[in-house]
């Protein structure tokens, strides 16, 4: 029924610093912008944007949202959060830029998920006949990340997380980390047959640790480096390195607001059906967190106010159920 992760939105204090780090640093393009809020896109996706830039008084996750198979799956997914008592209303073709119809619901934890189906693309047609919306390099600044990959967040209740990501709606996941109990205590789950679409840890509070995009390899990884170091721009936190789980290099940097977005090069396809691979603690710490590179800052390892973000909006119209 669900597809893959399509999008995020993050809250912003400052739309015009937030266009110059994530346009002109990072090389998005702009597919719509208004006086609060700005709709953005990888310079290789199809979609017409998976990033959306919200102007609000704090920064942090404001929801990130998966594509369905079919039109009628949203109402399937209405159906089952009825049935789990989860808060939830529609939004109406159109209310969201490119986009149809869309469920939004507050999973287990607090986090806003959006499902949608009918998201518009690009233009795939030149005067040459097709033309693929990676095939425009010439044209490409900055950074230049290629995809949306990923969203990062924490939980309080992890168990009650991962019976509704894995029960209800069938995440499979790729690789756990369990403690000395063998309870997990973090899990890369995926409904596209990467390593993951979502990770989700246990936490303090429910939270926000990061969006990843994806990096064509590790030379544009490093390359992403040189260029933000070059152009001035302090904003690397952690990496470049290796991490264990999911085999990706990484590097962190976080936007002017602090938010945290994961450069990303690497990992892996492997079925759904297939089962987890489980890393002890031990593992986890050792060889899992980091392959090789140095390790992480103590601002890594606790986000701070960032973290809670996702609890605050939109959840308070989230009540009332309105047809679509
Ligand atoms: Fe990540």
């Amino acid at each position: 029924m669900i597809n893959r992760l399509s999008h995020v939105e993050l809250a912003v204090t400052d739309l015009d610093a937030a266009k110059r780090f994530y346009c002109e640093a990072l090389g998005f393009l702009t597919s719509t912008e208004s006086d609060r809020a700005l709709w953005l896109r990888a310079p290789d996706e199809f979609d017409v944007w998976s990033l959306k830039l919200t102007l609000d008084h704090e920064p942090g996750l404001l929801a990130f949202g998966f594509r369905v198979d079919r039109e009628d799956s949203l109402d399937a997914l209405a159906a089952l959060h009825h049935s789990l008592a989860l808060p939830l209303r529609w939004l109406a073709a159109g209310e969201e830029p490119g986009r149809g119809r869309m469920l939004r619901v507050r999973a287990p934890g607090g986090h806003v998920v959006n499902f949608e189906h009918a998201i518009d693309e690009v233009s795939m047609r030149g005067p040459n006949g097709p033309h693929l919306p990676m095939r425009h390099t010439h044209r490409r600044g900055g950074v230049a990340p290629t995809r949306l990959d990923h969203v990062n967040v924490r939980v309080a209740d992890l168990e009650a997380a991962l019976g509704y990501w894995q029960g209800a709606l069938a995440f499979a996941a790729s690789e756990i980390q369990v403690d000395a109990d063998g309870h997990t205590q973090r899990a890369w789950l995926r409904r596209a047959p990467f390593s993951h679409d979502i990770a989700v840890g246990r936490g303090r509070t429910a939270g926000f640790h990061h969006v990843a995009y994806a990096m064509r390899d590790s030379g544009a990884l490093i390359g992403a480096a040189d260029l933000l170091s070059d152009a001035g721009w302090a904003v690397i936190e952690y990496g470049p390195g290796r991490h264990g789980i999911t085999d990706a290099q990484f590097l962190y940097i976080r936007d002017p607001d602090g938010n945290r977005i994961e450069l990303y090069a690497g990992d892996y396809v492997r079925d759904l059906d297939r089962p987890p691979l489980t890393w002890t603690i031990d593992e986890y710490q050792s060889r899992g967190l980091l392959w090789w590179g140095q390790a992480p800052p103590v601002s890594f390892l606790d986000a701070g106010a960032v973290l809670d973000r996702a609890l605050v909006s939109p959840a308070p119209d989230m009540e009332e159920v309105v047809s679509p």
